[in-house]
């Protein structure tokens, strides 16, 4: 069965779209139609993620902002808003691993760079993006949280908290605009082959070795697979959907995995 999602005329901000799950989303709206304002770390993907989606004939711009600086992202939006009018649809999708270690092993940075990117990384945006839709009459905005976001798991402490307070920050925000014609949903990824997922264990193979015994449906997820729940909760589809974090983790949160 081929799905398939008609997002032509909408605008879409996607902040942390240069790799991973972001880059294949932003390939999955713009193959759907949608217009692109990208933001990430990295100019490079953020040029070669443009070259991919311009002969798709939608229109892309990318601009290299940091989530955790105030100032540019409220001047990202700005330049979004211009460029385009009106923002649809908003991915705040950035994130980092950070250090894999047990609690007592962090120091301040480790957790402000968890804190700051994970999770005032999607304050940032929520605050921009809330005012505008409301004023051009509704929007959906999706954040990523994780499935370390709805359980605990050893070494990643401050990860897993920055993710639980993403779905704290979408709950809330969902009920402020519930009036207001805006859904605000999260997504709660389990694994997802990615250079986020490579860093969090150090290489693939470590990935593998420690997620797959609790993955029932014995694999790891393409972040593919993860877009097309974003397009999903951005979409028509799910007008009566909001306040929500889908977890999409072939089946482990289901058969325990918060139990190990
Ligand atoms: N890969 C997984 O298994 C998995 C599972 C659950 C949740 N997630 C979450 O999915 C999101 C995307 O991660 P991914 O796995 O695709 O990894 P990735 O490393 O490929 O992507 C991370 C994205 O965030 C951006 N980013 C990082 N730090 C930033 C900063 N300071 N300012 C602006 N942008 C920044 C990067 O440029 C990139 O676009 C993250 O929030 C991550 O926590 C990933």
């Amino acid at each position: 069965m081929n799905v398939t999602y008609d997002f032509s005329g909408k605008n879409v901000i996607l902040i942390g779209g240069t790799t991973g799950i972001g880059r294949a989303t932003a390939l999955a709206f713009a193959k759907a139609g949608a217009n692109l304002y990208v933001s990430g770390i990295g100019a490079d993907s953020g040029e070669s993620l443009k070259a991919e989606v311009k002969p798709l004939g939608v229109e892309i711009e990318f601009e290299e902002v940091d989530v955790r600086d105030s100032k540019a992202m409220a001047a990202l939006h700005k330049h979004a808003f211009e460029r385009f009018g009106r923002i649809d649809i908003a991915f705040n999708n950035a994130g980092v691993p950070g250090k894999t270690a047990p609690v007592h092993e962090l120091d301040d940075e480790d957790y402000d760079l968890l804190m700051d990117v994970n999770l005032r990384g999607i304050f940032n945006g929520l605050r921009h993006q809330v005012p505008h839709m409301t004023a051009k009459g509704g929007g959906a905005i999706v954040n990523t949280s994780s499935l370390f976001g709805v359980m605990g798991f050893a070494t990643t402490a401050v990860y897993c908290a920055s993710k639980w307070g993403v779905i704290g920050l979408t709950n809330s925000v969902a009920l402020e605009v519930a009036r207001k014609n805006i859904r605000v949903n999260a997504i709660a990824p389990g694994s997802v082959m990615t250079p986020l997922l490579r860093g969090m264990f150090g290489s693939e193979q470590s990935a593998k070795d420690t997620v797959l015994p609790m993955i029932p449906m014995g694999r790891i997820s393409d972040p593919s697979e993860i877009a097309q729940l974003v397009l999903f909760l951005s979409s028509d589809a799910a007008s009566f959907i909001t306040g929500q974090a889908v977890v999409i983790d072939g089946g482990g949160f289901v058969a325990g995995a918060d139990k190990l």
